[in-house]
């Protein structure tokens, strides 16, 4: 059974990387498997010379902001991100500086 997921989507020539996809199975939460999976992609991140997470979010923005990542605007996505960004969804974006 999968009880935890991540996704590291990157833009090197924006030097970021999109993590995308972060879930924890409801029975296994609160046992820092979401943490090691934030370590996991921020070395992958680093390994791949990026030097900005980002994540876009309509929960958890809390878990997020207690780890280092801070709120930003649509244009301060990669340009393609922005053009595939969903206005309804309201999704709030949150950046992390990982260099
Ligand atoms: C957010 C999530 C990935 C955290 O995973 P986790 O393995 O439970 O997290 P950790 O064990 O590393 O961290 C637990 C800490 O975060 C806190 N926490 C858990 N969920 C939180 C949330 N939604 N908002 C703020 N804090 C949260 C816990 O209270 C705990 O705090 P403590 O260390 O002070 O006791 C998990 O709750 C989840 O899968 N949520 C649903 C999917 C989701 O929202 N994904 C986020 C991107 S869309």
């Amino acid at each position: 059974m999968i009880i935890a997921c991540v996704a590291l989507y990157d833009y090197i020539e924006e030097k970021s990387g999109e993590m995308a996809c972060l879930a924890v199975h409801p029975d296994y939460r609160n046992l820092s498997r979401g943490e090691k999976l934030l370590k996991h992609i921020t070395l992958q991140a680093k390994n791949l010379n990026l030097e900005k997470l980002f994540i876009l979010t309509t929960r958890s923005t809390h878990w997020f902001l207690e780890r280092g990542f801070f709120p930003v605007k649509v244009d301060m996505l990669t340009i393609k991100k922005q053009a595939l960004y969903n206005y309804q969804r309201c999704s709030k974006i949150l950046i992390l500086n990982i260099n």
